[in-house]
């Protein structure tokens, strides 16, 4: 086993927060910072050492502040950088740290980097951004390539103006900014990351980070016949210079000791995602692979039914991002949720009134076991589950759940059936469920704006604060909260074992238990849940069936010796 330095962020846990969804104190209807400021001891009371703020800079909000206008303000409904200074100031005063999203693969198209550069063909920053002449098929006009954006449609978009198309990976609001440019690469560093480092900050996680070199653009194999446009993440994603990029960015990092989660999509194989994080290496410190997140995602995300895998596969796909630290220096991430995912009971426990909160539990102690730094996404404590399927399409203000479901309707000629599908499945994996206000109490907007407010919160409340609130939850010793407190400490007692050891999946292809091992140094331990919604034997594979064990913990009160109830989790330690 490699023997890899203990930093702060390797036993840290990180808790995200969503400014316009956390707490409104203003009552714009929108959350703000004083009103995360106001909460900080609700958030340090769950026994989270960390919080990750979502984009507040100042942005138009086309895709919830990814696409930023302004590095070095602050959108205003969420304050200002005086609030993010006390933000910091506080955070640190409760003994936490905090760090921001660092989204720079793109701006928005009104950064004035981009208002220069798409001003004339000789502005000196038309190079900053990814500027191509069109190509033309038998005199028809068509974009540099077939790409297929993360969010439909070409990724190009044509200009008007300098008669040219510019490269945007997600939306067209969103022009990429070019990499290869060592000029904007310096501005990069200068505005996005020093400006903050200098105010305090502890770290970035850092958006779609293995985007910056985009390699050759040639055209993406044809894998949709019914589309112009083709799937290109494997071009677009982990390009030649990112080595050279993400070292530049170190150098900057390590001296401010700052830590770094970056996101890594489309990348499957295990040995490039080391490489991003091995400690030698000096690139990222860790990142999160998409392959749990991923489960039960159709080839084009929403084309799925709800929960279209096996227990099985949702097992490999923890199993492939726990390996990269077998006898590696590399580390890792433990993640069920965030802000792009819907939520992790709906998906991989069970939202009927009856399993939410068993479920919710067995969720959180099989994070708790897993080895990395874990994430918990706001509400994520509570047991907050997706929001209903009789809501209508209205309350999908997601550019991603709004343009899936109107390419469906285009492409399928507003077929009432496609669109019920669509709907379906956007009730199913929207990252809308996750943006609704949190539920604090019973109160008017389940305490998310102050009551007296006027102005309806930007999205809606979830029906069920009633039974699924903050504040009732922390006097409730056998609340989805309780037991997450529970478990962060039991974590912290047993830290070798449950963040840094070894882990195995003692019997892959069982369907309904999940049952794993993590070793340290001769100390063992087996977590075992039941994905079930009824009780089952008890079955441990031979390996520790015969070993002497004892109870750690158990997500069940009183529970059964030989058998797991509904939705149990239980870890032991092996003599
Ligand atoms: C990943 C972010 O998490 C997501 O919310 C955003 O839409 C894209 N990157 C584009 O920045």
């Amino acid at each position: 086993m490699t023997v890899t330095e203990r930093k702060w962020w390797k036993d840290g846990v990180v808790y995200q927060i969503y400014p316009a969804s956390f707490k409104d104190s203003n009552g714009d209807g929108i959350g703000d910072l004083n009103g995360i400021i106001s909460e900080l001891d609700y958030i340090r009371s769950i026994g989270v050492d960390t919080i990750w703020i979502c984009p507040m800079y100042d942005s138009p909000q086309v895709d919830m502040g990814y696409d930023i206008s302004d590095y070095e303000n602050v959108y205003p409904p969420y304050g200002t950088v005086q609030d993010m200074e006390r933000l910091i100031a506080e955070t640190h005063a409760r003994g936490m740290r905090i760090i921001l999203d660092l989204v720079v693969n793109h701006t928005s198209d009104q950064h004035a980097w981009f208002q220069e550069s798409r001003s004339s063909k000789t502005n000196p920053k038309r190079d900053w951004y990814i500027w191509r002449p069109a190509r033309y098929v038998n005199g028809v006009r068509k974009p540099p390539n077939n790409w297929l954006g993360n969010f439909g449609g070409s990724v190009w978009q044509w200009d008007e103006l300098t008669q040219e198309y510019y490269l945007h990976l997600f939306c067209p609001e969103q022009p990429d900014l070019n990499w290869e440019n060592e000029e904007t690469r310096k501005a990069i560093y200068k505005s996005a990351m020093e400006f903050w480092l200098e105010r305090g900050v502890d770290g970035f996680r850092v958006d779609t980070v293995n985007m910056y070199s985009k390699g050759e653009m040639g055209d993406a194999p044809i894998t949709d016949e019914g589309s112009e446009w083709q799937f290109a993440g494997f071009q677009y994603c982990n390009g030649p210079r990112m080595t050279e990029f993400l070292g530049e960015m170190n150098e900057i990092l390590e001296k401010y000791d700052a830590m770094t989660v970056g996101e890594c999509p489309h990348t499957p194989d295990p040995a490039r995602v080391v490489k991003y994080v091995s400690a030698k290496e000096k690139q990222l410190n860790m990142v999160f692979q998409f392959d749990v997140v991923d489960i039960g995602q159709g080839p084009y995300k929403f084309q799925t039914t709800p929960r279209d895998y096996t227990l099985p596969q949702f097992k490999s796909a923890i199993s492939r991002t726990q390996s990269i630290i077998h006898d590696t220096d590399a580390w890792t991430t433990v993640f069920l949720e965030n802000h792009d995912q819907a939520r992790s009971i709906t998906r991989f426990g069970s939202d009927a009134p009856e399993h939410r909160i068993p479920s919710g539990k067995m969720l959180a102690l099989m994070c708790c076991a897993l080895s990395g730094t874990l994430f918990i996404y706001q509400g994520q404590e509570l047991g907050m589950t997706n929001f209903p399927m009789e809501w209508d399409m209205s309350e999908y203000k997601d550019v991603d759940s709004t343009n899936y479901y109107k390419m469906v309707a285009a492409r399928t000629n507003n077929s009432e059936e496609a669109l019920k599908a669509a709907k379906a499945s956007l009730q199913h994996l929207a990252r809308d469920h996750a943006r609704v206000p949190l539920s604090w109490s019973t109160g008017p907007y389940n305490g998310f704006s102050p009551a007296d407010t006027k102005a309806q919160p930007w999205m809606r409340p979830l029906p069920d604060a009633e039974h699924c609130n903050a504040k009732q939850q922390q006097s409730d010793k056998a609340s989805v909260l309780a037991f997450w407190k529970r478990m962060l400490q039991t974590r912290r007692d047993h830290n070798d074992l449950l963040v840094h050891g070894n882990y195995a999946d003692l019997d892959p292809e069982n369907k309904d238990l999940y049952i794993f091992s993590k070793t340290w140094r001769g100390q063992k331990a087996v977590a075992v849940c039941n994905f079930t919604d009824s009780a089952k034997a008890l079955a441990l594979p031979e390996a520790v069936a015969n070993s002497k064990r004892e109870l750690l913990v158990s997500s069940v009160d009183g529970c059964e010796e030989g058998k797991l109830a509904a939705y149990e989790g239980r870890i032991y330690l092996l003599a």
